[in-house]
């Protein structure tokens, strides 16, 4: 937990520094490279700073949670995106917090509106997605793109899609300093 004298970018990298070298499920890059290639894949498209340091930070609840694998080998679904959002709550606004948060139902939202998308996931994303409430119907998936930040989301979720690559070369964590700084609240 942050405390009044900790600077929010230090206390998050110690964090990543420190949990990412896990594995990100069954896919071939640890959580960093992850978090690392979600974020510059923002940055190269050009998207605004908040939703940058969301895609850095969408997968901090597998970080914080000890269990995160274990309760994935189980089939559970661990619900990290709502661990995310209640971590990361206590630093940033909305519009960093809620493409992480929806950044799941995004995908069940792609499943349901883009031919071709579901074919896309990895294998562990398609077996995550089961445990995650498979595709939406029509009424969610309506539902889910009227929301605040959803757009912002279904963006998050392409790049999180794409940023899987095991030979990816990409800035390191500190190049994201800047963003972190711009976008906090405290
Ligand atoms: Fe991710």
């Amino acid at each position: 937990m942050a405390t009044a004298t900790s600077d929010t970018a230090d206390t998050l990298f110690a964090i990543i520094d420190a949990q990412g070298g896990r594995e990100y499920g069954t896919e071939p890059v640890t959580q960093l490279q992850h978090a690392l290639q979600c974020a510059s894949l923002a940055e190269q498209a050009g998207a605004q700073p908040a939703l940058i340091v969301a895609c850095l930070l969408h997968d901090i609840g597998h970080l914080i949670d000890p269990d995160a694998n274990k309760a994935r080998a189980r089939g559970e679904d661990a619900r990290h995106e709502a661990q995310a959002e209640r971590y990361l709550k206590q630093w940033f606004g909305p519009d960093v917090i809620q493409p992480a948060r929806l950044h799941v139902d995004a995908k069940r939202y792609l499943c349901a509106t883009d031919v071709g998308y579901y074919d896309s996931l990895s294998p562990a994303s398609k077996h995550s997605l089961e445990m995650q409430g498979g595709p939406f119907d029509r009424e969610d998936e309506q539902e889910f793109i009227a929301l605040p930040y959803a757009r912002d989301a279904v963006m998050l979720r392409r790049w999180d899609d794409m940023a899987k690559l095991p030979d990816a070369v990409t800035p390191p964590l500190s190049h994201f300093r800047h963003y972190i700084d711009a976008v906090k609240l405290r």
